[in-house]
């Protein structure tokens, strides 16, 4: 089991290519019941944006280690009231095991992470999306067995599922391609490190021009092209992403074997089309599935079992 406890998942980039190899194995035990786990701790998560997957997924995977969870929901807490971010961490980390959070600003996710002396774990800010990642790795080694001489293209906006799927990709050693329009490319700290990370072994390739980026790849994956937060560009973003679209003729340019994921909700016949959302090629109800088991991995190596 991976030895990560105690520790924070602020980003992905926290993680060592050995450690995310033990995550998803741990994560795989965990799916066919090769390994049950018990972990009977406490976390908390403190949500101040919407979510189905992660904040079920956490749910489950921790009612499942024999844990138990505590939604914190922000407008019923003093949070929503403007009780600094300091003074919460300082208290929550007297009663919690862990903590999930979900907001805006990776920089007050940080300022979490230093007060409290608890495991802190991103469940998706603007800058990445960490456990999305995870599930999404996981799924393609479901599908694929191995990373080496793979290639993922990335299709759409350069927001935190990018990021964190760019550091991902380079931390397995698997080729990534961002195709995205100008003005909209993942985060130029993000696309550094994953260079730094790749080290030459591997591609790692931005661009605005999806056909090329597509060309011959095992893996297309897109998210929506307005985040939680953007909500007021939506309308405006939609010409400038339509080349973007995942749909059959962009799909056709891929390997024929080619899976096609989404970390969801989709805004179908926006960023991908309904016919290759629910198509053959589509993997995006298994990777779904998968952040369940890649999360309880997560929490059973950072809290350690009973
Ligand atoms: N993919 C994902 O994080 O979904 P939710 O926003 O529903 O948690
Ligand atoms: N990029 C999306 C991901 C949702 C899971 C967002 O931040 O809204």
């Amino acid at each position: 089991m991976a030895t990560l406890i105690g520790r924070d998942l602020l980003s992905l980039a926290d993680l060592t290519r050995e450690e995310v190899e033990s995550l998803l194995k741990l994560a795989t035990q965990l799916k066919s019941k090769q390994v049950k786990l018990h972990c009977n701790k406490v976390l908390g998560l403190l949500f101040s944006k919407a979510s189905t997957r992660t904040r079920v997924s956490f749910t489950v995977a921790m009612y499942q280690l024999g844990g138990q969870v505590i939604d914190l929901n922000p407008n019923v807490t003093q949070v929503s009231r403007g009780e600094p971010v300091q003074d919460t961490a300082r208290v929550l980390d007297r009663y919690l095991d862990v903590l999930a959070i979900r907001t805006f600003a990776q920089q007050e996710l940080e300022t979490f992470a230093n007060y409290a002396k608890i495991p802190v774990i991103n469940a998706l800010t603007d800058l990445e999306h960490p456990c999305q990642v995870l599930a999404d790795l996981m799924t393609i080694q479901e599908c694929f067995g191995c990373f080496q001489g793979l290639t993922l293209t990335y299709v759409g906006d350069g927001n935190n599922v990018a990021n964190s799927l760019m550091l991902g990709c380079a931390l397995v050693g698997m080729n990534v391609r961002v195709a995205t329009p100008n003005g909209y490319q993942p985060n130029s700290g993000v696309i550094e490190l994953a260079h730094k990370i790749a080290n030459h072994k591997t591609e790692v390739l931005v661009t605005d021009d999806p056909e090329t980026a597509v060309k011959g790849v095992n893996v297309l994956y897109t998210d929506v092209w307005a985040s939680m937060g953007q909500e007021k560009e939506a309308d405006q973003r939609l010409p400038i992403f339509q080349p973007y679209q995942i749909n059959e003729q962009l799909l056709s340019l891929a390997n024929p074997n080619a899976i096609v994921l989404h970390c969801l909700p989709a805004h179908r016949d926006e960023e991908i089309t309904d016919a290759v959302m629910e198509g053959s090629q589509s993997r995006v109800w298994q990777q779904a599935e998968n952040r369940m088991h890649a999360q309880k991995a997560l929490l059973a190596s950072i809290l350690g079992t009973d």
